[in-house]
C-alpha cells in the first residue's frame, strides 16, 4: 500500500515533470529546428520553382495535341514536333533537379505542396497523351514517341526522389485514378517509379 502509494506519487511527479519540461522548453527546442527548416524551405523552393515552370511550359504544348485530336489532325508530322518539346521540357526539368544538393529531411506541408504539383503535372500529361492512342493509326511513331515521354518524366521523379526522399509515395497516392491511363500509355519506368 505504501509502496503503490509511493509509486503512483513518482508516476505523478514523472508526468508532471514531463508537463512541465514540454511547457517549459518549446523555445528552444523550436529555435533550432526553425533555423534547419528554413534551409530546407529554401530548397523545396527551389524544387517547386523547377516544378511550376514545368508546369507552364507542359500547360503550353498539351492544349496543341488536344486541339490535334480534338481536330482528328494528329499524325507523325503533326504530333512529334510537339512531343519532342515536351520530352525537351521534361529533360531541362529533370536536369535542373539534379544540379539541387539534396536535404536530408523537409517540411511535410511543402512535400504535400510538391507531390501536388507533380500529380497535376503527371495528370495532365497522361490525359493529352491518352487522346492520342485514339488516333494511333495515323501515328505509326507513337509508341517510340510515349517511350520517349515515359523516360524523361521518370527522370523528373527519380530526380525529385533523390532530393525528397518518399516523395512518390505521396505523389502515388494522388494517381491511383489514373494508374490505368499510364498503363495503357505504357509508361513502364514512370508506374515502376511510383509503385503502381
Ligand atoms: C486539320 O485538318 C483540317 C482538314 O482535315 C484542316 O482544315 C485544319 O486546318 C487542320 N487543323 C490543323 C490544326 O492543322
Ligand atoms: C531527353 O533525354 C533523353 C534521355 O536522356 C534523350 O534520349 C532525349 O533525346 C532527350 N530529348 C530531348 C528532346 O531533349
Amino acid at each position: 500500500m505504501i509502496f503503490s502509494r509511493a509509486f503512483s506519487f513518482v508516476s505523478l511527479l514523472t508526468v508532471f515533470l514531463t508537463f512541465t519540461f514540454v511547457a517549459a522548453n518549446p523555445i528552444t527546442f523550436t529555435e533550432p529546428r526553425s533555423d534547419i527548416s528554413f534551409g530546407k524551405r529554401q530548397s523545396n523552393a527551389d524544387i517547386q520553382s523547377i516544378l511550376t515552370d514545368l508546369q507552364s511550359q507542359v500547360g503550353g504544348i498539351l492544349p496543341q495535341i488536344d486541339a490535334l485530336v480534338s481536330g482528328g489532325n494528329a499524325s507523325d508530322d503533326t504530333v512529334t514536333p510537339l512531343i519532342n518539346q515536351l520530352t525537351s521540357a521534361l529533360n531541362d526539368s529533370a536536369s535542373s533537379l539534379s544540379g539541387l544538393s539534396s536535404s536530408s529531411s523537409s517540411k511535410r506541408q511543402s512535400n504535400d505542396d510538391i507531390a501536388n504539383l507533380v500529380a497535376g503535372i503527371i495528370t495532365d500529361i497522361t490525359n493529352s497523351l491518352d487522346g492520342l492512342l485514339g488516333q494511333a493509326a495515323s501515328i505509326p511513331t507513337l509508341g517510340a514517341l510515349l517511350s520517349g515521354v515515359d523516360i524523361s518524366l521518370n527522370q523528373v521523379l527519380v530526380g525529385l526522389e533523390t532530393l525528397l526522399a518518399g516523395v512518390l509515395n505521396l505523389v502515388a497516392t494522388l494517381l491511383v485514378d489514373v494508374a490505368g491511363l499510364l498503363r495503357s500509355l505504357a509508361f513502364g519506368l514512370t508506374l515502376a517509379s511510383l509503385g503502381l
